[in-house]
Formats: C-alpha cells, sequence, structure tokens
C-alpha cells in the first residue's frame, strides 16, 4: 500500500486504492468523471486525496441554520490542512417553531428521513470517504447522525450552537415564552404592547432554540453517544470559538479515516444507554425516545422505548435547564457544557465510561480533568437524595407499547380525570382557546401519531396555550403525537399503539376516566376489557386525506412511535454496508 500524506496530527492516510472515491477517480475509464472535478479548479493532486462530504442544513428559514455555512467553511479548513479533499452540501432541515400549530408541522418528523436519506444518496453517489455533519434545528441531528450510521464510513458530527438568551424585563427568555405568552395573551393577562416587546427582544441572534429543546437534548446525545467530539456542542452558535472547534472537527475527521474508526463501532447499547442517561439527566425533550431507537436502528440494535423507559428510571435529574429548570443553553455552557453532566453521571458510576468516541478516545479518558464547578445549580453533582426521572415512560391499558411523559418541572406526577376527545390538534386549541375546558379534565389528542397525521404533529401550540393559561398542571393532555421540547405541563405523548392504526387510545370516549401515575409508570383508561374489545369492533379506520407525495409515504411505512417511527428495516435488513464497497 502507498500512503499518499498524513494528517495534521501525523496520522498516516489510507491509499487511494483502498477508498470508495477510487470508483470516481482512478483509471483511464474514470476520465469524465475526472474532467468535472477540473471544471470546479481541482487539480489531479488534490482529486488524489480523500474526499470528505460537508453537510450543513444551512438555510434562510430561520436562525437556527443560517450561522451553518461559516462552520461548514471552517470544517472544511481543517480536512484540507489534515490532507483531505472537502466537498460541501446542503440538506434540508423543517424549522420547527415555524411549523408549530399548523399544517407546517406534519413535515417536521417526515424530514428526518428526508435529511438521512439525502446525505445517503449524496455520499453514495459520489463515493465519498468520509463524512462530517453540521446540523442545527431539530430533526438534522437525528436525520444526520443517522446517516452517519448508515453510511458507516468515518464520520463526526458538530451541532451548530444555540441562541444567546433574549433578555424581557429583567429575566432571560427563551422563544418558549413567547408561544406560552400566546395563552397568557388569550387569557388577557398580556397586553398587545407587552407580547410585541417580547416577540422582539426573545431572540437575539442566530442560533437554536436556547432551551434543553430538542435540538440542545439531541446535541448532548451527540456528545454522549460518542459521535460529536467532547465539548463541542455548547458554545453557543455566534461564538467565535466555533470556527477552531469547526476546525477541529475537520482535523479529527481525517485522523478517523487514518484509524478506521467507524461509527457503528462507536454506536453501542451502552453508548445509547449513555445518551439516555444524559437526556433524562438534563431533563430533556421527549422526542430523544422517539430518536434513539431510530438511531439504534440503523446500526441493528433493538433500542425501544421500554428500554429508555429502563435507563429514565435509574437517572437523577441533574439540571436546572429550561423548560423544567431555569436556566438556558448559554448558562449550561457558562458552567463546562456537557461533559460536566457526563462527568457528574460517570462519578456516580451512571455512564459507561469505555465506550468510544469520535476523539479516539474513551468517554472516560476524554472527561479526564472535567469537574463539576462550586457554587452553582446549572448541574449539580449526583446525590443519594436526588430525585430520578426527568422523564418517563408509561404503559398501561391506554398505551400497550408505551407513552412518554417529562416530569422535570412538574409539581405532582398523577392525575385521574375525565377524558375531552379531539381528533384533531386544530379541535383541541380552539377548545382551550375558547377555555372550554375544565380544570380536572384529561384532554386526548388522537389521530397525530407517525401515520394518522401524518407526522406525528408536536403540540406546543396547545400546551403553551395552557401554560399561558396557567393550566399546565390543572388539566392533563395526552395525544399519539409528540411536544416540543419547549413544552411543560402534565403532558404525555407518544401514546402508542396510534389511534390510526387501531390503538386503544382511538377507543376513548368522552367521560371516560383516565388515570395517570408517573411513580408507578401507569397510563389506563378505566373502563373493563370487554368494553374496549366492544369499542374495538366498532372502530372504522380513518380515511386520509394525505394521498400522494412525503407525507402519504411516510404514513404508508412508518412503524410505531415506540420503535422510533422508522420506515426502513435498519442495519438487521443489510447485506453490505456502504463502506465496504
Ligand atoms: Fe430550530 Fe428550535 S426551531 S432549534
Amino acid at each position: 500500500m502507498t500512503s499518499l500524506s498524513r494528517t495534521r496530527r501525523g496520522a498516516e492516510l489510507p491509499a487511494k486504492t483502498e477508498l470508495p472515491s477510487r470508483h470516481v477517480t482512478l483509471g483511464p475509464h474514470r476520465a469524465p468523471h475526472r474532467s468535472f472535478y477540473y471544471a470546479m479548479g481541482l487539480g489531479p493532486e488534490e482529486i488524489a486525496k480523500p474526499f470528505v462530504g460537508v453537510v450543513s442544513c444551512w438555510n434562510e428559514a430561520a436562525p437556527c441554520n443560517i450561522a451553518l455555512d461559516r462552520q461548514a467553511a471552517a470544517v472544511k479548513e481543517g480536512v484540507a490542512e489534515s490532507g483531505g479533499l472537502p466537498r460541501e452540501f446542503c440538506t434540508i432541515s423543517v424549522t420547527d417553531s415555524l411549523a408549530m400549530g399548523h399544517e407546517g408541522m406534519r413535515s417536521s418528523l417526515v424530514s428526518r428521513e428526508v435529511i438521512a436519506d439525502s446525505v445517503e444518496l449524496f455520499i453514495r453517489g459520489h463515493s465519498y470517504d468520509a463524512l462530517v455533519c453540521v446540523g442545527s434545528c431539530d430533526k438534522s441531528l437525528p436525520g444526520m447522525m443517522m446517516a452517519m450510521l448508515r453510511l458507516n464510513v468515518p464520520s463526526i458530527f458538530l451541532y451548530g450552537g444555540s441562541i444567546l438568551p433574549g433578555r424581557f424585563r429583567g429575566r432571560d427568555v427563551t422563544v418558549q415564552d413567547v408561544f406560552e405568552a400566546v395563552g397568557a395573551h388569550q387569557a388577557g393577562t398580556m397586553s398587545d404592547e407587552e407580547l410585541h416587546e417580547l416577540e422582539c427582544v426573545a431572540c437575539p441572534s442566530a442560533g437554536t432554540c436556547g432551551g434543553q429543546y430538542t435540538a440542545n437534548t439531541m446535541a448532548c446525545v451527540s456528545e454522549a453517544i460518542g459521535l460529536a467530539m467532547p465539548g463541542s456542542t455548547s458554545a453557543p452558535a455566534v461564538y467565535s470559538n466555533r470556527d477552531r472547534i469547526a476546525r477541529n472537527c475537520g482535523n479529527a475527521v481525517m485522523d478517523l479515516l487514518a484509524s478506521g474508526l467507524r461509527p457503528r463501532q462507536i454506536v453501542t447499547r451502552e453508548a445509547l444507554e449513555n445518551a439516555a442517561r444524559v437526556v433524562a439527566a438534563s431533563g430533556g425533550s421527549t422526542n430523544a425516545a422517539l430518536h434513539l431507537p431510530a438511531i439504534a436502528n440503523e446500526v441493528g440494535i433493538e433500542f425501544t422505548l421500554a428500554d429508555i423507559g429502563a435507563i429514565f428510571a435509574s437517572t437523577p435529574y441533574l439540571t436546572s435547564l429550561k423548560p423544567g429548570g431555569k436556566y438556558v443553553a448559554k448558562d449550561l455552557y457558562d458552567v463546562g457544557g456537557v461533559p460536566v453532566i457526563m462527568r457528574a453521571l460517570l462519578d456516580a458510576g451512571l455512564l459507561h465510561g469505555d465506550c468510544m468516541t469520535v476523539s479516539g478516545r474513551t468517554i472516560a479518558q476524554n472527561l479526564e480533568g472535567v469537574t463539576i464547578p462550586p457554587n452553582q445549580d446549572v448541574v449539580r453533582p449526583v446525590t443519594e437524595t436526588m430525585k430520578t426521572g426527568g422523564l418517563v415512560v408509561l404503559s398501561g391499558n391506554l398505551a400497550p407499547e408505551g407513552a412518554i411523559m417529562k416530569v422535570a418541572g412538574l409539581t405532582h406526577a398523577d392525575f385521574r380525570g375525565p377524558a375531552r376527545c379531539f381528533d384533531s390538534e386544530e379541535a383541541a386549541f380552539e377548545a382551550v382557546k375558547q377555555h372550554a375546558y375544565q380544570k380536572g379534565d384529561v384532554l386526548v389528542i388522537r389521530y397525530e401519531g407517525p401515520r394518522g397525521g401524518p407526522g406525528m404533529r408536536e403540540m406546543l401550540s396547545t400546551t403553551a396555550a395552557l401554560a399561558g393559561q396557567g393550566d399546565d398542571e390543572g388539566v392533563a393532555l395526552i395525544t399519539d403525537g409528540r411536544f416540543s421540547g419547549a413544552t411543560r405541563g402534565m403532558s404525555i405523548g407518544h401514546i402508542s399503539p396510534e389511534a390510526a392504526t387501531g390503538g386503544p387510545i382511538a377507543l376513548v370516549r368522552d367521560g371516560d376516566m383516565i388515570a395517570i401515575d408517573a411513580a408507578l409508570g401507569r397510563i389506563d383508561v378505566e373502563i373493563d376489557a370487554e368494553e374496549l374489545a366492544r369499542r374495538e369492533k366498532e372502530w372504522k379506520p380513518r380515511v386520509t386525506r394525505y394521498g400522494s407525495g412525503a407525507l402519504w409515504r411516510f404514513a404508508q411505512i412508518a412503524s410505531s412511535a415506540a420503535s422510533g417511527a422508522i420506515t426502513h428495516p435498519g442495519a438487521a435488513g443489510e447485506v453490505f454496508d456502504y463502506s465496504s464497497l
């Protein structure tokens, strides 16, 4: 083997003849292909190097994505200085805060699959050798990590960073405060002027939503699972040190190419457990319980809602991050970022320290020298009296396959009340807007699951309106849809099986008593099995009005939320993976 060059840190890179990019660069029959590279200003020396895809979801749709081009450029510098040829491309992202509360939200979860598929197809189609994914808005994180595992070429994930907090009348605010202000405005406790003042100051910079919502939760996952460089996620999007972090990722992916360490060697069952621990410890988004099974599927590991629930049940809630706590993402960065949460868990024996990461070192090695700063309460060390379960997985006759509930920030974790059923989010939001519900009701929003929605919409507009009206714990909201990471209150999502496939949630009627008990992990409708069976016989599937396109396709093939709403067999169905071509 002839080595072409070495990385910046001195590691020997593999010869071109061993890399996928040989298929587009070597031999007389590839002259047409080479002519295309020359047409882009490249020369023979450059196309002899390993090809590294640098994908971001940069776009002008939202602040979440707007800073990614600069970081992708810095990644490319790092790749080039370590002997690679970086090739940049973009994929889509759907911005949940903009899609929220209307038809657009049906596109959100579906976009996760499109992001994974588009990155996969781009890399396959052009025979690249390695990959750096620069993600930000919610579904771009799991979508890109899924693609990294599916392709199994040396890869690194880089999070684009969170927004700076807004400042409103002496307190830090995020977009969550604006969603909740809509409820307060409807309830008449906030004026037009106050609402306008808040909306103008809540989001002062580029970056993702500023609490421990879905993007920041999945960013924590990217470090905990080993696919992101240690300490790379928490710096705010607009901080200049992101250039250095990004360039370092470019260097590091070349080291991975030299060492041969691949994503599927990193994401093991233990790594998935580490990720679930960090989600629970940080009071993270319930969406993680949807994305972790989907990520696991790409490695051929069955890691279901029940598996995640077992991890959640034994994980203390260490942080005080919004929406359940006081602090925003920048505050976590100021005390040391995600490594501090991981340090606390490792010290308590709650992380698998020997899991490998893209740094080429184990989790425990990465955390050497990391300490939990004193005199702060953003992240606390584990103590014996600490409560477990920022998140709880429930099951019962209403959710035989499971459901998820965030208890972080709740004053009580049980609820019993009569059902008020709505067959769409719009119907429920209208009732909440009119305050057409009683304290003690259980609002049931159904036919919003992966297939039924289709697209498993988030119910933030409705939960935020309840919070804004001061009723976030006075009523419960249960759904086969899902919740934004910014949701707070007595909210239970992912009820599986979903209504569209005849799950028990479809059989509930107004007035049925529903009992929720997070301590027992139960969610039940208090009707007997005979009555449920009788109703099941009468139930008829609803006709969808989505008869074509991406939503139709997703509605045909998406699995239950309990297994991640996945759309393909994953590594279990593979005969060979891309990286062995
Ligand atoms: Fe993009 Fe929240 S909408 S991260």
